[in-house]
């Protein structure tokens, strides 16, 4: 459809969607903000399944950040994450992540739980932030545990005092999501009546099953995402082909 208004980056219906997503928001006691990497990529750093930028399209996941690959794919497995530690210092959260942090600040917003291991969300001020997946921020002993400042993954030496391979603190696939984060999560996704998932395909488990666990207890489910999900034949309201930046300064008008 043609655009209406040259000051706005919107056709009439993606604006009557953004008007609905607001009176949900006005509506709202409990809202439960679910990120995906499409909510980093206007910071500079790519997502995962984007066709033809996405990680995944030029990388093997199951290569190079997983269990296996840790084990005997160690030096590409290093040169991947300190790869990605690089990206992270090369970029830094837009102002979407600072509309999140005003709107939990203004109590527009009660949680976010996040797929991404970025650390954007807490840099731009949010407090209330679930890491399912880890974070590139720290990293930390596979043996003992023992948590290290990221540098020193960084720097030459990955080898723990108890002798323990030193490696970033995200979930590799292979490994279990982190017990306290999920089980907060699943409390999050009950206590919603309104769900926003920014940037994510929702082709990931058990990621994924909170925006069908929030759906199943009541809460409105609403999908931006630049591609369609695994989801949107559950949303209240999906709004597709925009970017997340965009739709959020509409919203915070
Ligand atoms: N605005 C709106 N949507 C966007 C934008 C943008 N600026 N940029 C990207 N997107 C959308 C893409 O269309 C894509 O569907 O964000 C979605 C990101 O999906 P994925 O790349 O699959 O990322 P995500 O859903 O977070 O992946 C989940 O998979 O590999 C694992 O651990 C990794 O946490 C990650 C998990």
């Amino acid at each position: 459809m043609k655009k209406q208004n040259p000051q706005t980056p919107f056709s009439q219906s993606v604006l009557q969607k953004i008007n609905q997503l607001k009176e949900y928001m006005s509506k709202s006691s409990y809202t439960v903000v679910f990120s995906g990497a499409g909510m980093s990529t206007e910071a500079g750093l790519p997502d995962f399944r984007s066709v033809g930028t996405g990680m995944w399209t030029q990388f093997n996941p199951l290569e190079l950040a997983s269990t296996t690959a840790m084990k005997h794919n160690r030096d590409q497995f290093i040169d991947f994450y300190r790869y990605r530690v690089q990206s992270l210092k090369e970029c830094k959260p837009h102002e979407g992540h600072y509309i999140l942090a005003e709107w939990e600040k203004d109590g527009k917003i009660q949680s976010i739980i996040t797929q991404n291991v970025d650390g954007f969300h807490h840099a731009a001020g949010n407090r209330r932030i679930l890491e399912l997946h880890g974070t590139l921020r720290t990293c930390h002993c596979s043996e003992c545990g023992k948590t290290y400042p990221i540098e020193q993954f960084m720097g030459e030496n990955v080898q723990c005092n108890c002798g323990g391979f030193i490696r970033p603190s995200v979930v590799l696939f292979g490994e279990a999501l982190p017990e306290g984060a999920l089980h907060q999560s699943s409390i999050e996704a009950k206590k919603a009546d309104l769900f926003i998932v920014l940037g994510s395909s929702l082709s990931v488990s058990p990621a994924n099953l909170f925006p069908l666990e929030a759906k199943r207890q009541g809460a409105k489910l609403v999908i931006i995402n630049m591609e369609t999900t695994d989801l949107d034949n559950k949303a209240d309201l999906i709004i597709n082909g925009e970017k997340i930046g965009d739709v959020l300064r509409e919203l915070a008008k």
